[in-house]
């Protein structure tokens, strides 16, 4: 296990890398070999099992240290990901099409995504966050035939997005719109609601999602406790007055894990 001097070092260290990236970023696709590569990296840190002790340990020792160098890397490893999403539909439409460590990992999340609540053809699906790559809209579309909307406040992702959706989901039912939740039309109609981790104001748009939807709606909230948290948003405990927890979809081997939430 490392030590609590040297867990820090490893820390900063991404912090600064991320940093560095995040400031090259040209809207090319030229960094992003050394994007991939420090992402992949960095999901196997999260991940592992003593890194995740040490953090525990840490968190008992320097709770308001380690809170501070959280908070800093999941914004910026956030932006980092977005932006390997903006890297990853620019190669596409050069042709290139790998898949990353990384993406493969959110691709298996995918699979567990509603646990019990399954997503079928006739369902009706949003997406908050869906990015440059729409991976989830993507696949659920395509394994389901359900209707699929994704959100996001980036422009630029809503056109890489649009693409991406036009080369690789050909026939499928699936719309991006750089719209918020209160500006979509028939809310009442959606029966599975899907946040991405690393949407810092998830909680708001879901209390504000609560009187628009309908009382079948379920929602997974893709969050990341603990060492996770420095990649993802955590989870937030609700009041019980509206939203209520229904199941927890954990996934230890993931980079998030899967809260949902029925009313
Ligand atoms: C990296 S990703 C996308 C997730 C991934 N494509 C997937 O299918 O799982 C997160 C996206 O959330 C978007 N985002 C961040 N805050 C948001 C918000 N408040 N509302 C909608 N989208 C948001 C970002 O612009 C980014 O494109």
């Amino acid at each position: 296990m490392l030590t609590a001097v040297d867990f820090h070092k490893c820390l900063q260290e991404y912090l600064d890398r991320f940093v560095d990236l995040v400031n090259r970023y040209d809207q090319t696709a030229s960094h992003f070999e050394e994007l991939q590569l420090i992402i992949d990296n960095f999901s196997g840190f999260v991940t592992d099992k003593e890194n995740s002790k040490a953090w525990d340990q840490l968190k008992l020792d320097q709770s308001d240290v380690l809170a501070c160098t959280a908070g800093q890397l999941r914004a910026i490893s956030a932006r980092c990901v977005a932006i390997m999403e903006k890297y990853r539909a620019v190669r596409l439409q050069q042709g290139h099409a790998e898949i990353t460590e990384y993406f493969k990992n959110i691709e298996a999340c995918i699979e567990k995504e509603f646990g019990s609540f399954q997503i079928t053809s006739a369902s009706k699906v949003l997406m908050v966050g869906s990015g440059s790559f729409p991976m989830t809209p993507l696949l659920i579309a395509k394994r389901t035939g359900a209707e699929v909307v994704g959100i996001d406040i980036d422009e630029e992702a809503i056109a890489l997005g649009s693409n991406v959706v036009k080369q690789l989901g050909h026939g499928l039912n699936i719309r991006l719109e750089n719209k918020h939740v209160e500006q979509l039309e028939h809310l009442k109609g959606l029966t599975h609601i899907i946040f991405s981790s690393t949407v810092e104001q998830k909680y708001d748009i879901l209390d504000q999602l609560y009187p628009l939807t309908s009382d079948e709606a379920v929602v997974a909230m893709r969050y990341g406790d603990g060492l996770k948290s420095v990649f993802n948003y955590p989870l937030k405990p609700l009041d019980g007055r509206t939203w209520k927890i229904a199941e927890y979809v954990l996934r230890p081997d993931d980079v998030f894990d899967i809260a949902l939430y029925q009313k």
